[in-house]
């Protein structure tokens, strides 16, 4: 593993030339995630569509190593909600993170412990920084296209999926009237997560 890595990411597909860790999401892991539940099972009783995928490079979890790869988020909407990610606080919540979207349209949703709250734009070519304490969801607002993105945080990280299943995201990117919209999250509450 002390061996220098280098490895080809190029489009239109991005996908990584090595990579160690090949994770699909699927419908059936967003149970409660999007706010029309009744579509949700409806959907899920015809095909558990693949939502997003994520290709890792693997390296040591620990301070001093760089974990990164590539996610992909498929087009599609769950009623009038886009295809999103689950979205996490890093379990370190004092660690950040650099994403870079190489292809696709779509936003990033953001907040913290704190009640802070961001969504920031993803299009081809944009660096977005995401300072320590902030969760992050990307989302995929383009009716058809992948959003691809290529992420970087410390290894030390790790991810807390568990706050967010609980509570959901204050804000929520639906589809209105063609227009991607951010709307809160009616089901959103806080877990008393203060750290
Ligand atoms: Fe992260």
């Amino acid at each position: 593993m002390d061996k220098p890595i280098a490895f080809e990411l190029h489009g239109p597909e991005f996908i990584p030339s090595q990579y160690d860790k090949h994770i699909v999401r699927r419908l059936s892991s967003m149970d409660g995630q999007y706010l029309d539940l009744e579509t949700y099972q409806e959907m899920l009783t015809k095909d558990d569509l693949l939502l997003y995928e994520v290709y890792e490079i693997e390296r040591p979890e620990v301070a001093g190593e760089l974990l990164h790869g590539v996610s992909i988020v498929h087009p599609g909407k769950v009623g009038q909600e886009y295809f999103m990610t689950k979205g996490h606080f890093h379990a370190v919540l004092d660690t950040a993170e650099v994403y870079y979207c190489l292809k696709g349209q779509g936003l990033m949703v953001l907040e913290t412990p704190e009640g802070e709250w961001a969504v920031e734009d993803l299009s081809p070519g944009r660096v977005l920084y995401v300072p320590p304490r902030w969760a992050h969801r990307s989302v995929n607002t383009a009716n058809q296209g992948d959003l691809i993105i290529f992420f970087i945080y410390p290894g030390h990280s790790g991810h807390d999926y568990g706050t967010i299943e609980q509570q959901g995201f204050r804000k929520l990117v639906i589809d209105g009237a063609g227009q991607p919209t951010v709307i809160d999250n009616p089901r959103w509450k806080a877990s008393g997560v203060n750290r």
